[in-house]
């Protein structure tokens, strides 16, 4: 593995689930906004047999696509989600339960996401909340909740069990929250002007054969993200050449450590 150079600081509700919405679409024809350029990541590894993609959103506003997932129906974990901070208002509220994808086990399938039961006819495409419970991981985001904290619905919608995958607990609540903090305040800090737009793809390596304990669900070797500050939109002139983007990751385990990329030695590392 090239190995960059270790990092920290880089740089400087209860609502009514059952208004979810998500969509399977082939090449993410509704949500390519969601990816830098329009333009989906075809990289090694993403694009094998069983990778679904999915456009998540909501019903109460159709037309608003969230973010884009690349899930794993055999792995039953995302390979990636794609997403952009849209905003750094505050006080969209945390969701605590767990939404499920029907669409994953029913291409017909047209309505809402469904709350997590363990529904067994969704067993096959998906990873339940009851393979989270007892497995020792936590349940992982991709794309963060709190990115999205302007409204419950932005937030809510981050709380699908095809946009998490099994997490070793201290990784994920230390240095990977430190990493999604950064990155967070990162933007907010640089790439917060009129046109700009801040863009993340966070994925996982999935593992050779390492699953949670029963079996069903794969344990990730790696975490990474890549993001981008596009500054080309800018309102301001002066700002359009205030762009920038890297890419970290992580591996799965306690202690972990953060090592940073530019996008271009990622995109060859994971090419
Ligand atoms: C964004 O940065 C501004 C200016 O430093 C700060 O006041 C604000 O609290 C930050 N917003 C968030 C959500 O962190
Ligand atoms: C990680 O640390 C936890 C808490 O100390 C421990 O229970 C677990 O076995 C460790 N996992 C590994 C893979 O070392
Ligand atoms: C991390 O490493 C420190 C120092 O070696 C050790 O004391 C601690 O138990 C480790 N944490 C986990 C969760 O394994």
């Amino acid at each position: 593995m090239k190995i960059g150079i270790f990092i920290f600081y880089l740089l400087i509700f209860m609502q009514n689930s059952l208004t979810v919405q998500s969509e399977v679409s082939k090449d993410f024809v509704n949500c390519k906004h969601c990816f830098f350029q329009n333009t989906p990541p075809y990289l090694n590894g993403l694009t094998e047999q069983n990778s679904v993609q999915i456009c998540q959103r909501h019903r109460s506003m159709l037309n608003r696509y969230f973010f884009a997932i690349n899930y794993n129906s055999l792995h039953r974990i995302p390979y990636y989600s794609a997403y952009l901070i849209d905003s750094f208002d505050t006080g969209g509220k945390r969701h605590d339960s767990w939404l499920l994808e029907p669409q994953l086990a029913d291409k017909g399938y047209s309505g809402n996401l469904v709350n997590d039961n363990n529904q067994p006819k969704y067993r096959d495409s998906q990873a339940l909340d009851e393979d989270y419970k007892a497995s020792g991981y936590d349940r992982g985001h991709l794309n963060p909740s709190f990115y999205h904290s302007e409204t419950n619905v932005a937030r809510m919608v981050t709380n699908s069990l095809t946009n998490v995958a099994p997490q070793v607990g201290d990784f994920n609540q230390r240095i990977w929250n430190k990493l999604e903090r950064s990155l967070y305040n990162a933007m907010n800090d640089s790439c917060n002007f009129a046109g700009a737009k801040r863009y993340f793809i966070t994925g996982v390596v999935p593992s050779s054969g390492t699953t949670i304990p029963n079996g069903r669900v794969n344990v990730p070797d790696y975490f990474w993200t890549a993001m981008c500050c596009d500054s080309s939109g800018a309102n301001e002139p002066s700002k359009k050449m205030m762009g920038w983007s890297a890419a970290f990751i992580g591996g799965n385990i306690n202690n972990s450590s953060i090592y940073v990329y530019t996008i271009e030695d990622f995109l060859n590392y994971s090419g």
